[in-house]
């Protein structure tokens, strides 16, 4: 793993869209993996930045996101399609047939993850993914406990994490309970991955992430075995 100390979020946030802007120029037809959370909301600010000073082209990407509730039609405020169409998507003009995020109101959500992985497949993998860093080591939501091989799938939410999310929500009731996520073997298939890590309460779970043994405890400690991982911290968090 790389590891890049940015001095604060705005710092972060303009390595990790200028990492974006980079795979997307030398590659346009890219497949990047996107991801939701406060974690990423300015580095998708960036992004349109670039888009509308004509220094970015994103026409011809395809797009998958990580995860989606459970529950939650897309047309819901909370739900992580309305947040990407909203902070990114709509704002670069990207043609909805290049978009991919896992319906978390299909009728047979089984099947929907099996649909899922098999687009990821059929678009030949995906070139680049954007992760942020759970409070207790989730990626996606793949949480503590999450077997290393899972591929998309659906997860019941843990309770920190549903009290970590309830921020969004009017009530903690609200908070769907359940997710669909791409599994870790899915995030570790990727060829290129930049975790971002800002925000409250993360110092303890990056140290554990980046130097912590490799286990099911904090997901994302398994991105140590990843061969092309970038983590962008900001420092002001430590
Ligand atoms: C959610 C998402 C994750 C995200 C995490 C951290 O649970 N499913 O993909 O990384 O929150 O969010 P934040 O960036 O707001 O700290």
């Amino acid at each position: 793993m790389e590891i890049i100390y940015a001095s604060n979020y705005e710092d972060m946030s303009r390595k990790a869209a200028i990492a974006i802007a980079q795979q997307v120029i030398k590659k346009p037809t890219s497949v990047m993996g996107f991801a939701t959370g406060s974690t990423p909301l300015r580095t998708y600010e960036i992004l349109i930045e670039f888009h509308r000073q004509g220094i970015v082209d994103f026409s011809s990407i395809n797009t998958f996101n990580l995860d989606e509730y459970v529950g939650l039609p897309s047309n819901h405020p909370q739900s992580y399609s309305f947040f990407m169409f909203k902070n990114l998507f709509r704002q670069i003009q990207l043609d909805p047939s290049r978009i991919h995020i896992p319906s978390g109101t299909a009728s047979d959500l089984l099947q929907e993850c099996a649909v899922y992985e098999e687009a990821i497949q059929s678009l030949g993998g995906i070139d680049f993914q954007l992760l942020g860093l759970g409070p207790n080591g989730h990626i996606g939501f793949n949480e503590p406990g999450t077997h290393l091989n899972s591929v998309t799938h659906v997860v019941s939410l843990s309770q920190e994490t549903i009290k970590a999310n309830s921020r969004f929500f009017s009530s903690l009731e609200e908070v769907p309970k359940r997710a669909i996520t791409m599994g870790i073997k899915s995030i570790m298939n990727t060829r290129k991955i930049i975790l971002l890590v800002s925000g409250e309460k993360k110092a303890e779970i990056v140290h554990r992430t980046l130097s912590g043994p490799i286990n099911e405890e904090v997901p994302a400690s398994v991105l140590q075995l990843h061969p092309n991982t970038t983590v962008i911290i900001d420092q002001s968090i430590l």
